[in-house]
């Protein structure tokens, strides 16, 4: 018996290019492990979005080093954008690692460890296609839950960002596999899925007949065991009102919009690459929140672009308080070589960028208590998704709109089970409920 241990950093995609990776392993006969110490084979599905992430995963490389030397059969695998970032140099800086395996490249895992156990050399495959998006099949990690990628890759370049480099450009999988997938998931019991792509909204356009997100979106209606839909990321720039609509005549597209802003400064979006304007954003969220009730709304923010003034920062706090956002990813700008804003002039210090970021957590936390406490007393419907990691006399769920939701442990109650619940109490980051039966 050969096991498998998959360490995943990053975004959604990356989880659910372990999901695939996952199900190749299995069907060439290894097994999961949640020892790495007893893993025959140790996969680092990597993320470079910043350099924080990438600083931790050689971290983490560095420190499997030892298990190597015990175990000489062991193989190490590198997978993801960090892989196709840094290539060969992933051999230079860790020789004990065997395979460097790109974004485009998971179908070839399981013929890249048989070259290992063939040659023992370091096996590399980086080419990047961005013509064909090949069809995998994943092993879900949970147990209702599921990831869909409806496309991959990016073509916005927004100039701060890796992801269009290390991803390659935008494909769209057709509607028929997509909707085949999610169909396959709610027979085999998935309840909820999750549609994901770097810009969901550019969604179809490479078919160049007229198909868009909406189009996807209305394909989805009445499958039989999906009870709820999200997606994610949406761009500002490619949603239209249009999609909104579809996603406010759906009956089973959640509450729930994850509509990234980055910047509250004109100035700042346009050296950004973003191509829209705060007036636009705003415009584009209050016909979402006019169509859609109830609808939870989160956002990234970067502090600290090149050439950010407290002009444009104040402008982004204003921002917070016009978008009145339940949550915000905020994020503190990180060069990344290769992308037009690393070699800008004005470079923010570091001092400044943490006092902003700092500032911003601040508003942001004031107002996710505030929207928290406001559905107090209200009822909502919660997938249970198990118990909670920091109370083990809790269980938690999430609401359509994706709020965690803690309540008190009930042997009644299965992860998966769709139950009513009272809020009884909002705090910043979690909800307090009581399930009713
Ligand atoms: N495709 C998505 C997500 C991309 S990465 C989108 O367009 O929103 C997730 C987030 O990381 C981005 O939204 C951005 O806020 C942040 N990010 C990307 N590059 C960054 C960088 N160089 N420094 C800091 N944050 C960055
Ligand atoms: Fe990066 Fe911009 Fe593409 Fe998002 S839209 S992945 S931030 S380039
Ligand atoms: Fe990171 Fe790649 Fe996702 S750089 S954020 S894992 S697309």
């Amino acid at each position: 018996m050969k096991f498998y241990y998959i360490y995943t950093y990053g975004c959604q995609m990356n989880e659910s290019d372990s999901e695939r990776l996952a199900k190749q392993l299995e069907d060439s006969g290894y097994k999961a492990t949640d020892d790495v110490n007893q893993a025959d084979l140790i996969i680092l599905n990597t993320c470079c979005v910043r350099e924080t992430a990438e600083n931790k995963i050689y971290g983490r490389i560095g420190e499997l080093k030892h298990l190597k030397e015990k175990n000489k059969n062991l193989i190490i695998a590198i997978t993801g954008c960090m892989a196709q970032k840094n290539q060969a140099d992933m051999f230079k800086r860790a020789p004990h690692i065997d395979i460097v395996l790109g974004t485009h490249n998971i179908q070839h895992i399981n013929e890249m460890i048989a070259e290992v156990q063939r040659t023992h050399k370091h096996q590399m495959n980086i080419a990047m296609d961005n013509s064909v998006l090949p069809e995998l099949e994943a092993k879900p990690g949970g147990s209702f839950f599921a990831w869909v990628p409806i496309n991959n890759g990016c073509n916005k370049f927004c100039t701060y960002c890796i992801v269009p480099h290390v991803r390659g450009r935008e494909i769209s999988r057709p509607i028929s596999a997509i909707v085949e997938d999610v169909r396959r998931l709610g027979t085999q019991g998935y309840k909820e899925i999750t549609l994901l792509g770097q810009n969901v909204n550019s969604y179809g356009l490479d078919f160049k007949n007229g198909t868009d997100f909406g189009t996807l979106v209305d394909a989805l209606e009445g499958i039989p065991g999906i009870e709820r839909i999200r997606y994610m990321t949406s761009h500002p720039q490619d949603m239209t009102k249009s999609m909104i609509d579809a996603l406010a005549r759906s009956s089973v597209v959640v509450p729930q919009l994850h509509l990234p802003v980055q910047s509250g400064s004109n100035r700042i979006l346009k050296k950004m690459n973003r191509h829209y304007t705060v007036e636009h954003y705003l415009d584009l969220l209050s016909y979402a929140r006019q169509h859609i009730p109830d609808l939870t709304v989160t956002t990234d923010i970067i502090v600290g672009f090149p050439g950010e003034t407290d002009e444009d920062f104040k402008g982004t706090l204003d921002l917070l308080h016009k978008a009145d956002y339940d949550m915000a990813y905020t994020f503190i700008y990180s060069k990344r070589s290769g992308t037009p804003a690393a070699t800008m002039d004005e470079q923010v210090p570091d001092e400044i960028k943490k006092v902003r970021l700092q500032q911003l957590m601040d508003v942001q936390n004031e107002i996710s208590l505030r929207k928290n406490k406001a559905m107090e007393g209200k009822t909502y419907s919660l997938i249970v998704e198990g118990p909670s990691r920091t109370d083990e006399h809790m269980w938690f769920g999430r609401t359509p709109g994706n709020k965690m939701v803690l309540f008190p442990q009930d042997e009644e109650l299965h992860i998966g089970d769709t139950i009513k619940a009272r809020i009884v109490k909002g705090q910043t980051w979690v909800l307090y409920g009581t399930p009713i039966k």
